[in-house]
């Protein structure tokens, strides 16, 4: 089984991997930090120095390993399913779940962490709502072709089992 969570950053992939995986007991992986190992540096680092278009060819490139391993979660990043046509591999490879947060959330979540994230990471509290919407509306397309979008409130580990049941 392969599970691909989708969303804005800040949307709780990574936490909800890590959780499901102690259910599941499948194993977890974060798309940033595969990318950070590989390339030697941090995302904030790649971008600055290797410019986004560099970041999202290694973002590709890291997401079709994944064409090998047969059991996994995949917390991919906030950009992943909209470039590359990497929304049609992960739909062809397996199921795709977005994690749909509302922008309200989001902001209070990132407005902590904001450095870790070059996109974010000079805007104020302000700004940081309005590009959050920007870029929400810009990529709904995108993540709308997950097979399933879970909002804030149905959230839980009981809806993730309700899904994986569907596929076992
Ligand atoms: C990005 C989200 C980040 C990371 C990069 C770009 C985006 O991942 O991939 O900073 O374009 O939304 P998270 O969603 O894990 O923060």
């Amino acid at each position: 089984m392969k599970i691909f969570f989708l969303g804005m950053m800040g949307s709780g992939k990574t936490y909800w991997a890590e959780r499901l995986k102690k259910k599941l007991k499948i194993p977890a992986y974060d798309l940033d930090e595969l990318i950070e190992m590989m390339e030697e540096k941090t995302v904030a680092e790649i971008f600055e120095e290797d410019g986004e278009e560099y970041f999202r060819k290694a973002e590709a490139k890291m997401l079709r390993l994944f064409a090998e391993k047969k059991t996994f979660i995949l917390s991919c990043g906030g950009g992943t399913a909209c470039y590359n046509d990497n929304m049609n591999w992960m739909n062809k490879q397996g199921i795709t779940i977005w994690l749909d947060a509302p922008v309200e959330t989001l902001a209070e979540r990132l407005s902590k962490e904001k450095f870790k994230r070059p996109l974010i990471k000079t805007l104020s509290d302000l700004s940081l709502k309005d590009f959050l919407n920007k870029k929400l509306e810009e990529r709904e397309a995108f993540y709308n072709r997950a097979a399933y979008r879970l909002s804030e409130e149905d959230l839980n580990e009981n809806a993730f089992s309700k899904i994986l049941k569907e596929y076992a």
